[in-house]
C-alpha cells in the first residue's frame, strides 16, 4: 500500500514537551527549580493527558491551552513551587516549544518525495501556530489540524477522521507518526498505518493495535514511507 500522507502528532512527537522546564532550570537564579524540574515536567505532562481523557469521556471539553495551564498548576502545587513568575515563564516557553533537531530536514525530505504533510494535535490552533512558527516549520507542512474543529480530544475517532476530510485519502494511505503509545494504538485502531517513535526506550503499551513500525527518533520517517 502506497503512503500518500504523513501525519504527525505534535506534543512529544515533533515538539519536546520537557524543553520548557529544562530551559528554565538552566537559567540563573533557578537553583530551587533545577532540583525539581524533572518531577514538574513529568507531573505536568501526565496531568495534561489525563485531563484530556477525562474531559473527552465526560463531555466537558475545554481547549488544550487551558488544560496545559491546569496541569501546570497541579504540578507546581504538588512540588511546592508557588512563584507566579515561574508559572508565566514556563507557559511562555511552552507556547513556543522547541522542535526536535531532526524535524526540519525530515519534513523537507517528505515534501521532496511528494507526500502530504500535516500535524494532527490536541493543541489549540493558537498554541500550535506558536510552536510551528517558532520552529520555522510552516512552509514544510500542508496543514495544522487541531481537535478544536471537532471539540473533543484524541482518541475520539472524529479527530482521526479530520485527515481524510482534509486530504481526501483513505486511512490505509496515511502514515501516522506519534511518540505517544496510546495515540499510536488509537490511530492504528482507526485504520492508519502507524509509526511509534520511542525515544526513551519505553516498553510497548499493553494495548491492542500495535504499531506497524517503531523508530528511535524521526530521522528514518522518509525511508519508512518509501519502503512501506
Ligand atoms: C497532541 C498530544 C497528544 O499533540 O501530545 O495531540
Amino acid at each position: 500500500m502506497t503512503i500518500t500522507t504523513c501525519i504527525f502528532d505534535a506534543y512529544g512527537t515533533l515538539f519536546d514537551v520537557n524543553a520548557a522546564a529544562r530551559a528554565v532550570a538552566a537559567e540563573p537564579g533557578q537553583a530551587g527549580f533545577a532540583d525539581v524540574w524533572q518531577e514538574v515536567a513529568a507531573h505536568w505532562r501526565a496531568k495534561q493527558l489525563q485531563y484530556t481523557w477525562i474531559r473527552a469521556l465526560t463531555g466537558h471539553h475545554t481547549d488544550f491551552w487551558q488544560i496545559t495551564q491546569d496541569a501546570l498548576d497541579w504540578a507546581l502545587e504538588r512540588t511546592g513551587q508557588g512563584d507566579p513568575d515561574l508559572r508565566e515563564r514556563l507557559l511562555g516557553l511552552y507556547f513556543t516549544l522547541e522542535a526536535y533537531p531532526e524535524v526540519p530536514e525530515m519534513l523537507a525530505k517528505l515534501k521532496a518525495q511528494g507526500l502530504n504533510t500535516a500535524i494532527l494535535s490536541n493543541g489549540s490552533p493558537e498554541m500550535l501556530k506558536g510552536a510551528v512558527d517558532s520552529a520555522d516549520l510552516a512552509a514544510l507542512l500542508d496543514d495544522v489540524l487541531s481537535v478544536e474543529s471537532v471539540g473533543i480530544f484524541k482518541p475520539d475517532a472524529s479527530v482521526y477522521k479530520l485527515v481524510g476530510e482534509r486530504f481526501g485519502c483513505r486511512p490505509g494511505e496515511v502514515l501516522f507518526v506519534s511518540a505517544n503509545g496510546w495515540d499510536a494504538a488509537s490511530a492504528r485502531a482507526f485504520g492508519f498505518r502507524v509509526l511509534w517513535v520511542n525515544r526513551a526506550g519505553e516498553p510497548r503499551d499493553r494495548l491492542p493495535d500495535p504499531p506497524d513500525r517503531i523508530a528511535d527518533d524521526l530521522t528514518p520517517v522518509p525511508a519508512i514511507v518509501r519502503d512501506f
